[in-house]
């Protein structure tokens, strides 16, 4: 058999076989085809027929699948420096992102994220506050009563926008507002690419290759002209956003990031910043249309916590249903549904040597619906984060913004986001499915509805 024969990473000790289960697979595509059609189900079912650790082929490629907390746990925790950003997330990302933080790896990644981290401590973060419930009041200012409107695309723009002006403030040229469309053009086109078969390569004039281009030489030439002009007036500390602290972030021996450095961690901090977050605020206003009473209760306590006054940031801690609402939003639709590592240096995980190269996987989509850490894990009950879930869970079953050294940097920052994005509508709408396509998550880079989810604004009663 074909699939017998590539050879294995995995070690192979004399007369004892020390491979994990897994399926086999079709001749030559391994499990590919089974995946595309399904790629969440399919995993659940691996996990739920061969277990904590499964392997398996794609195109003649060793896939790991992790379905345990202890073993997420080593891979993101305990053992991380054995382990880098896989190849595929390099792929998929690295033409648009260069070695910005999400891909950076090594000395050079710590470098950066050390130059970075202030950017987002907590006062920081508070302070956009202000420039978060702007954007969100003037972007729903249009929004009429009774009308259908696209949600995810409309939280998409909202996040966008929010992201434009964290990043570089309000002296934002005119053309930025085409950032978005080329942005979810090239996430599309990358992921699309990855999951061909065959790959045309990118150099070929194909149309999808040259519009690919077209819209990040686009963004790229963009992201400089903004940092020039910042270079030019001497970043000036009139400017208040991410771009004016990573031009003035200063390492120990006193050097600063090149132009090259600042563009690829804004596109990275663009990218990773306003997609994620977007789908999450979709997910949430879905999960509240099926949950009347989830909603009800929301509402109930925004009212009494808040009164008419807009959100701030001091309101958070007071807001304790409101989080456990995010917290299981981010369970059962987590916008990063899967993880990714090459093994660089020789592990032990469930009782198996990993070889280098050997691509390591674990899904937030599988685990965060592991019936063996949560009760009737398919109902949307933000009730069972009100009683210190969070504490009794073991590390590696709930990660929606990843762990360990990794973590997501801008965890608080999209958590206030999408605080202040939902206490704000809220309190001013309900909002209904309206007829047409079913709701399907589909996983391209993040968790997306298939066809967007038309829902109705509805006056809150
Ligand atoms: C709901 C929203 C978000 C979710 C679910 C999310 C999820 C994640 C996850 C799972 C990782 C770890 C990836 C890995 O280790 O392979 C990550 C990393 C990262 N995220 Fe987020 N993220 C969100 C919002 C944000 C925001 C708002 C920003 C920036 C403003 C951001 C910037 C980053 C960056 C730069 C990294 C790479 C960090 C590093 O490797 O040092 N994310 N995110």
């Amino acid at each position: 058999m074909i699939v017998e024969q590539v050879q294995t990473q995995l070690d192979v000790t004399a007369g004892r076989n020390r491979l994990p289960p897994g399926p086999r697979g079709l001749p030559l595509v391994g499990m590919a085809f089974y995946l595309r059609r399904n790629p969440l189900e399919g995993m659940r079912q691996l996990a739920r027929d061969y277990g904590d650790i499964v392997r398996f082929q794609v195109m003649g490629q060793e896939r790991i699948l992790l379905n345990h907390p202890d073993w997420i746990n080593q891979v993101l925790v305990l053992q991380h420096n054995k382990f880098h950003k896989s190849e595929l997330t390099r792929r998929i990302t690295a033409r648009m992102l260069g070695q910005g933080l999400l891909i950076s790896e090594g000395e050079f990644w710590r470098r950066q994220r050390r130059l970075a981290q202030p950017a987002f401590h907590r006062a920081r973060i508070n302070d956009y506050a202000a420039t978060m419930l702007e954007i969100t009041c003037s972007h729903i200012r249009s929004w009429r009563y009774a009308e259908v409107r696209n949600i995810g695309q409309e939280m998409t723009a909202l996040t966008l926008g929010i992201a434009v002006r964290t990043l570089f403030g309000a002296t934002l040229p005119e053309e930025a507002r085409g950032v978005g469309q080329a942005m979810t053009f090239l996430m599309r086109y990358s992921l699309r690419r990855q999951r061909l078969p065959f790959r045309i390569p990118e150099t070929w004039p194909t149309p999808a290759n040259r519009r690919a281009n077209r819209e990040l030489e686009f963004i790229d030439s963009l992201v400089y002209r903004i940092i020039s002009e910042r270079q030019a007036e001497g970043n000036s500390n009139h400017h208040n956003d991410l771009l004016a602290l990573l031009m003035g972030a200063m390492d120990a021996d006193g050097t600063q990031m090149t132009r090259q450095q600042l563009h690829d961690e804004t596109m990275t901090l663009f990218v990773a910043g306003h997609e994620t977050t977007a789908q999450m605020l979709t997910w949430t206003w879905y999960a509240l249309s099926q949950n009347p009473a989830v909603e009800a209760r929301l509402q109930e306590e925004l009212d009494g916590r808040l009164g008419v006054h807009p959100i701030e940031p001091s309101d958070l801690p007071k807001l304790p249903y409101l989080q456990a609402v995010m917290n299981e939003v981010l369970r059962l639709y987590p916008p990063a549904y899967i993880m990714a590592r090459e093994v660089i240096s020789p592990c032990e995980i469930a009782g198996y040597t990993l070889r280098p190269k050997s691509t390591v996987l674990f899904s937030q989509w599988v685990m965060q619906r592991d019936p063996r850490y949560y009760d009737d894990p398919e109902a949307f009950r933000p009730e069972r984060w009100l009683d210190g879930l969070a504490d009794r869970l073991p590390p590696g079953a709930y990660f929606p913004f990843g762990g360990g050294p990794r973590r997501c940097i801008g965890e608080g920052f999209a958590l206030q986001e999408a605080a202040i994005v939902i206490a704000t509508l809220a309190r001013r709408f309900r909002f209904r499915l309206a007829p047409s396509d079913p709701v399907v998550p589909e996983p391209l880079v993040t968790l997306r509805p298939r066809h967007g989810i038309q829902m109705t604004l509805h006056r809150r009663s």
